[in-house]
């Protein structure tokens, strides 16, 4: 048994709460405790003065920090080679993502790179990053393939992210991303490139070797149109693959009208959604995904969060962390930029990057909040409540993290 005692404000949900829409069901406790079992699941927690702590328990001296769930990034395209900082520069200078992806730059720079590199060299390339997100306070990440866009190819990143799950402390889960773009080889063929995303022997080998739980598209005028989208998504679903879509982020075509219509987990982006989208989200119960760190980054227009939240759609948010758009690996930024910049509370935020985040990969039930029963994923803060973790922008004010009950970051002693 684990106990984490002196903690100066405990954050919890009410049971079952998620997907939330506002942050009514947030709790707080003052000078609290947590018990965690030897399966790593969440016992007892309360007032510590209620604590009843054994001789024989681990314990974990809080400091009267605050402490919350592991957050869960759920939308990253953590798997990568190469970097584009030369995009980022064209940026500076007054080009457009979109503008930069028509020219032949932007995934499809990626591209090169993700075929030229081995599984291993993916592995490595991703250890590092997945090891400064769990220092972040992340302990659970879902990746997406769409930098092969072969059948080798996208295999070998989707096996590496398989592999990665292994390798380390976070949990990672996989998302069939073939549809991220038309490869260079395609272009004057795009039938024959769905042909290949929707096969047995692409698609099929993902769903067979367990390698992806979710089907992903860029649905945008630079990649994939509404009708091609319809078909993948439910091609997908129809091997068990949960739908997702990049929905609405540059230009409207109905992205999240067809999230509605194809019954998917989370639309993600949506920055330029519209009243029907919402409308359609909301009838059909989607997430609402959102990427703070991406318009950041692009230095664009933000999604419109109070309006989705004010008509009643639960927000997620994550980092989108991508070698393009998002160069981003730290989710408290990211919250962060949605408190300044979207006007979100901390609260919302919060449940944003953990319950609501975990719902949106299908996850909510065993991640994403402190409560009986829960997996014990949890963040110990050095800031005495989560207001002031969010004011501390850019800090990274977390201490300790604890991944399925065992302490699987700790920052003092890696300074020690
Ligand atoms: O979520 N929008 C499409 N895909 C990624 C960006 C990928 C890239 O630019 O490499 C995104 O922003
Ligand atoms: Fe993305």
């Amino acid at each position: 048994m684990l106990v984490i005692r002196n903690i100066g404000e405990l954050v919890l949900f009410d049971a079952d709460a998620a997907p939330m829409v506002n942050s009514a069901a947030l709790r707080r406790i003052n000078d609290a405790y947590v018990t965690v079992d030897e399966h790593g699941r969440i016992v007892t927690f309360g007032p510590d003065a209620d604590c009843v702590a054994l001789d024989w328990f681990e314990v974990v001296d809080a400091e009267g920090g605050c402490v919350v769930p592991g957050l869960v990034d759920f939308h990253t395209h953590t798997v990568f080679a190469g970097t584009r900082e030369h995009e980022f520069v064209m940026r500076i200078e007054g080009r457009s993502y979109a503008e930069i992806a028509e020219a032949g730059g932007g995934i499809k720079t990626t591209v090169k790179s993700v075929r030229a590199a081995s599984e291993d060299e993916l592995v490595n390339l991703a250890l590092p990053r997945l090891h400064r997100m769990l220092g972040y306070g992340v302990t659970t990440v879902e990746i997406k393939s769409g930098y092969g866009l072969s059948v080798e190819d996208e295999l070998k990143m989707l096996r590496a992210a398989k592999r990665l799950n292994d390798l380390q402390p976070i949990e990672v889960v996989g998302t069939y991303l073939a549809a991220h773009t038309v490869p260079a080889e395609y272009t004057d063929n795009r039938e024959a490139y769905l042909d290949l995303v929707c096969s047995d022997e692409l698609m099929g080998r993902v769903v067979n070797e367990g390698l992806a739980e979710f089907c992903d598209i860029f649905t945008e005028r630079t990649a994939f149109t509404i009708d091609e989208s319809r078909r993948v998504l439910l091609a997908g679903k129809e091997q068990g693959l949960i739908p997702r879509l990049h929905a609405d982020q540059i230009t409207q075509i109905g992205a999240s009208k067809l999230a509605a219509e194809v019954g998917a987990m989370s639309a993600d982006h949506l920055e330029t959604i519209d009243d029907a989208g919402i409308d359609a989200m909301k009838s059909a119960n989607v997430i609402a995904g959102l990427l703070p760190g991406c318009s950041w980054y692009l230095g664009v227009e933000q999604a419109p969060a109070r309006k989705i939240i004010d008509a009643g759609l639960p927000v997620a948010l994550a980092t989108d962390f991508n070698p393009g758009s998002s160069v981003v690996e730290s989710l408290p930024l990211c919250m962060n930029i949605a408190c300044t910049q979207m006007k979100m509370t901390p609260a919302e935020c919060l449940i944003g990057a953990t319950a609501n985040a975990a719902a949106a990969i299908n996850r909510g039930q065993r991640l994403g909040a402190i409560r009986e029963g829960m997996q014990a994923d949890l963040v110990i803060l050095d800031v005495p409540n989560l207001e002031r973790w969010m004011y501390e922008a850019g800090r990274n004010c977390v201490r300790t993290v604890i991944k399925n009950g065992r302490v699987a970051f700790d920052r003092d002693a890696r300074n020690s």
